[in-house]
């Protein structure tokens, strides 16, 4: 098999690593960086604390703390304007996937023109974006290293992906001590993100040995540390070993790309303005219950590498296992239990699967859905 393994340019991992960025952001020539991060106190205080390095490190700055919880069209071209009007020429994220993936798309549109609404899809932009340095907050999305970014359609209320290798960042930094104030509900919503990138990618039609060995290894590691960061978010080792899975498992999803779980995630986070986390978290199981029977053996590596005994079971057994752990796991960090707590309604349930139909992460789902197997999942998740 031939393929490309796609990753960020420099990594920095640790605590304490974020007081690097000046070096990093001096290798990449810029001058002048927009510091993007989300919409609230907890976004402003961040975005100083990254002026003061940035400035420290003899660059100039200017802060949009613009990017909402799924950010959406309207937002990234008010980031774009405040680019071209301070005249920076590079990027600094800070905080979670939402100002990373806005962050991506102000990118986007500042190099490449037009509306961010363009570029949906794989592969439309055609000329880069500005050296981009993220610096990840939490351990869930791990946009701080992939070549996606999810940004809402105001006018259609749907999730737009846009996929391509441009928008991978050139920096991606995962500073645990800059993790620890994450609430547990965050931390566990995130986890469980991560965990459904690893579980996807491990089961996903482009698998490779490279994605397989990240995966893996980010499914044991959520296994044994996720109940900890949500229980006692203040222990930087706890949160030091999320920041690596969560790394390891967009190593893995951005290689061999995603499935179902989030094809219809998307669509709910979209249609309900939900969090994706949670989202991914309820239909994890549900749709791996359908996926289990074209890849059985998969699933007991799964089971294997949550810490679930499968000896003497039947590979379906050991499947079962695999899924049982997820529901435990979910249920043990207080995940909702169903999309019904969430405002689900039943009667979108038809355009939800026509949209899931239409979302690029199901391409590499192991099993093909019908809009009706879609319809089924939705309704066994409430
Ligand atoms: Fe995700």
């Amino acid at each position: 098999m031939i393929y490309t393994y796609l990753n960020p340019r420099v990594a920095l991992m640790g605590a304490g690593c974020v007081k690097r960025i000046g070096k990093q952001a001096k290798e990449l020539g810029g001058t002048k960086a927009l510091i993007v991060s989300g919409k609230s106190k907890h976004g402003e205080k961040l975005a100083e604390d990254i002026r003061k390095i940035i400035e420290n490190s003899g660059f100039k700055a200017a802060i949009f703390a613009g990017a909402e919880p799924n950010p959406t069209d309207n937002s990234i071209m008010e980031g774009a304007k405040v680019y071209k009007k301070e005249n920076c020429d590079m990027i600094v994220a800070v905080g979670g996937g939402s100002p990373m993936d806005c962050a991506k798309a102000v990118g986007i549109v500042v190099k490449n023109g037009g509306k961010i609404n363009d570029y949906e899809g794989v592969g439309k932009v055609t000329k880069g974006i500005p050296p981009l340095i993220t610096v990840n907050t939490t351990a869930g999305t791990a946009s701080e290293m992939t070549r996606v970014a999810i940004i809402t359609d105001t006018k259609r209320h749907i999730k737009m992906a846009i996929v391509d290798s441009h928008i991978t960042p050139d920096v991606a930094v995962n500073d645990p001590e800059l993790m620890v104030s994450m609430p547990p509900e965050l931390t566990a919503a995130t986890g469980m993100d991560a965990l459904t990138h690893a579980v996807e990618a491990y089961v996903s039609t482009m698998a490779t040995p490279t994605t397989d060995a990240a995966a893996i290894k980010a499914i044991e590691l959520i296994s044994k540390y996720l109940r900890k960061a949500v229980a006692n978010g203040e222990d930087v080792r706890t949160r030091d070993m999320m920041a690596h899975a969560e790394y390891l498992a967009g190593i893995a999803f951005n290689n061999a790309s995603l499935g179902y779980v989030h094809s219809m995630a998307h669509q709910l986070g979209g249609f309900y303005n939900l969090p994706h986390g949670v989202c991914n978290a309820i239909l994890l199981p549900y749709v791996e219950m359908y996926n289990k029977q074209v890849c059985l053996e998969r699933f007991s590596d799964i089971a294997k590498s949550m810490g679930e005994n499968i000896d003497g079971l039947s590979s379906e057994e050991a499947a079962d296992k695999a899924i049982g752990a997820i529901k435990k796991l979910a249920s043990d960090i207080g995940i909702p239990s169903g999309l019904k707590k969430l405002g689900a309604r039943e009667e979108d349930f038809e355009l939800l699967a026509e949209n899931a139909m239409k979302d690029h992460c199901r391409l590499t789902n192991p099993r093909c859905f019908s809009k009706e197997d879609i319809i089924d999942i939705y309704r066994k998740a409430m």
